[in-house]
């Protein structure tokens, strides 16, 4: 099968971009691993006429956003972020109406609606950059309640709102402090992602998007306890196969299982599941994206 999808691809000028979390059969035939902000980076330097965004929903769409030509396939329709449902436009407008003067800053992990009512996105790799490069002081944040909580304590002059109240991705909030203590009994560093619950940030070695934990673990030679999905840990150990990493068994995103080889290749004979969004919210998200993009990592 393999085979087959690498033929296709060549075939049908495809680019295949796959996120750190895919299943490691799907990396290994992707053009592109990394994290949201780097599929958005190569989305739009791409050449390709078929792009083939092995993820969920939203980093395809970003994908379509920064491509309106070209052609953007999902292979599974219904591989979704539940995080990225907790925003809704509505609550975007009520929070800019009743802070007039706030920025409003929305996590990529969103809907495309929620993006084209953006001043600027950002991703768990550039937040306090994306937040630090406003004048604004108060900076209405969503849809993430941990991040914002992460940007906040690196940026104590800034006023942030989070508006999507209990925002959270679930297989972050699933880590504890009794992992934590887990960890430590193990040795190394603990490692998380900034999705986390504060409280296990604090006890944190490190704070990193998964682009960051790939860059990161270039360095020393402790084990690491990873806190973010537990396939980060299958890349982890392919590109560092000398370094000990532990993952969480039970740390699994179900939307990110959804691809499989199957569904790979059938979407590119088939070019399907075709991101279609509307002109006009795509040239609103654009500016917000392209805006981050300009501020970088
Ligand atoms: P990264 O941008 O760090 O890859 O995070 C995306 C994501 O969905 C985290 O759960
Ligand atoms: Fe969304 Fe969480 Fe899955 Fe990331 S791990 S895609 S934030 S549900």
């Amino acid at each position: 099968m393999e085979k087959e999808i690498r033929a296709l691809k060549a075939r049908k000028n495809a680019v295949i971009m796959a996120h750190n979390y895919q299943p490691l059969a799907i990396q290994a035939l992707a053009d592109v691993v990394g994290d949201s902000l780097e599929l958005a980076v190569k989305a739009k330097e791409t050449e390709a006429d078929l792009i083939v965004i092995c993820g969920v929903r939203f980093m395809a769409e970003t994908a379509k956003i920064l491509n309106p030509e070209r052609k953007v396939i999902i292979p599974v329709e219904d591989a979704g972020c539940p995080l990225a449902d907790f925003l809704t436009p509505d609550l975007i407008r009520e929070a800019r109406q009743r802070y007039p003067d706030a920025a409003v800053v929305v996590y990529v992990n969103s809907t495309a609606e929620s993006k084209a009512l953006a001043d600027i996105t950002c991703t768990s790799a550039n937040a306090v950059r994306v937040v630090g490069s406003l004048s604004n002081t108060t900076i209405l944040f969503g849809p993430d309640a941990n991040l914002a909580a992460y940007v906040q304590r690196e940026l104590p002059e800034k006023t942030i709102i989070p508006i999507s109240p209990g925002g959270h991705c679930y297989v972050h909030t699933g880590f504890t402090l009794a992992d934590v203590e887990a960890a430590r009994k193990k040795g190394g560093m603990v490692v998380c992602h900034p999705e986390c619950l504060p409280e296990v940030q604090e006890k944190a070695d490190l704070i990193a998007s998964t682009g960051g934990m790939v860059r990161g673990a270039a360095d020393g030679d402790e084990p690491w306890s990873v806190f973010t999905e537990r396939e980060m840990v299958s890349r982890l150990r392919v590109l560092y196969p000398g370094r000990v990493f532990y993952e969480k068994p039970e740390a699994v995103c179900a939307d990110m299982k959804k691809i499989s080889l199957a569904d790979l290749q059938q979407a590119l004979d088939r070019e399907e599941h075709e991101i279609v969004l509307s002109p006009e919210v795509m040239d609103r998200a654009r500016r917000a994206i392209e805006r981050m993009i300009a501020v970088g990592a």
